[in-house]
């Protein structure tokens, strides 16, 4: 398929950083060419399946999809799919119901964070009102699932079960820890929930369509699990230090939204301890009445601190835990994307 139909310049080598692909083996090479052609074909039937004869649906359900994105679930999927069979039909049917899973749950993300740009266009709730941004994405979910349950018993209880926990991530984030709770844990377990498991049920959705052994069931899950939560970890650091141009998203968005991340627990911790400069930030970062000068400079200050590092490199920590769940797995091609993988996820800028 001609690459023109990707349309985000979403490749394999240059998520790998593969400038060097020239040097790359010859199984790399074919291993890489089988990944984007994979992601060329899922973009052609993702368009395709989110038409809609009915106008607001169509022009709703398409409006992100068609903004842009990183597809980095898709890219994980058919990856451990060159474990087995590859990119067969039942595979970029895996890939199409998780990244629309995905993609729903951003437009809802959107409405809960009061965020206004995604993928450098308003958000759907800017455009169309709340309402309307959240049954797209609730039309969203039920493609997704429709395409799941085309494929059988175990992609239906795949996506069901990895939907459940997406939503009780994002209600436990919503509703913070419980009286008592290691507020460190709960966030982690907040991670794992809401942005691992679809990581991890894409890493596993590859193994199981392209009828890879079973064994390399779990190894790939546990893998996706901790790059999950590495990516998000990452993402929660981004929000503090991106290029608004790059990620297509607005910076300090969860500080606005009120949801602490890695460095907001640290520096309360700090502040609780009775670290003076982290309670001035930490009383800079809750007062609601600063203007937008005050609030990117408390941004800045938070981006520079040492608790913002310290996030990252747990970032890195998950990452490289992620490579040790990947022993089982056979030396080869892929095994070695898949540790480059864990890599990128982690030293990204969008
Ligand atoms: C955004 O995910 C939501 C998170 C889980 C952090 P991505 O960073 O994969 O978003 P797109 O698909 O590239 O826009
Ligand atoms: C959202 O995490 C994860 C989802 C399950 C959608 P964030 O709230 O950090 O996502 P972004 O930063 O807006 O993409
Ligand atoms: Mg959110
Ligand atoms: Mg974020």
């Amino acid at each position: 398929m001609n690459s023109s139909v990707r349309r985000h310049g979403t490749s394999l080598s240059r998520q790998l950083g593969l400038t060097e692909r020239l040097l790359a083996s010859p199984a790399t090479k074919r291993l890489i060419a089988a990944v984007d052609d994979g992601l060329d074909r899922l973009e052609a039937e993702l368009v395709t399946s989110l038409r809609s004869t009915d106008a607001l649906v169509d022009s709703t359900s398409r409006y992100l999809l068609e903004a842009g994105g990183k597809r980095v679930r898709p890219m994980l999927l058919f990856l451990t799919a060159q474990l087995g069979d590859g990119t067969t039909t039942e595979v970029i049917d895996a890939a199409q119901g998780i990244e629309i899973t995905h993609l729903g749950s951003l437009y809802h993300d959107d409405v809960m964070d009061e965020s206004d740009r995604r993928r450098g266009v308003p958000s759907a709730h800017r455009v169309w009102g709340n309402s309307v941004a959240i049954l797209a994405g609730d039309l969203l979910f039920s493609k997704a699932s429709q395409l799941m349950s085309a494929l059988g018993d175990r992609a239906s209880a795949l996506q069901s079960e990895t939907f459940e926990r997406l939503v009780l991530g994002q209600l436990h984030e919503t509703v913070g820890p419980a009286e008592g709770e290691d507020r460190e844990q709960h966030y982690i377990q907040v991670l794992a929930d809401k942005t691992g498991s679809l990581i991890a049920a894409a890493a596993r959705a590859g193994v199981i369509f392209s009828n890879a052994p079973r064994e390399f069931e779990t190894p790939v899950l546990e893998y996706g699990e901790r790059i999950g939560i590495a990516f998000q970890l990452a993402d929660d650091v981004l929000d503090l230090s991106a290029d608004p141009a790059v990620t297509g998203k607005v910076p300090g968005t969860d500080l606005r939204a009120g949801v602490d991340t890695l460095p907001t627990i640290r520096l309360r911790r700090l502040a609780d301890a009775g670290d003076a400069d982290a309670a001035a930030l930490v009383a800079r970062i809750d007062d609601a009445d600063a203007d937008d000068a005050a609030f990117a400079d408390t941004v800045a200050v938070l981006r520079d601190h040492e608790v913002t590092r310290s996030a990252l490199a747990d970032a890195r920590r998950w990452s490289d835990e992620a490579v040790r769940a990947l022993d089982p797995l056979p030396a080869g091609a892929v095994k070695d994307a898949l540790v480059r993988f864990a890599g990128t996820i982690v030293d990204r800028s969008s």
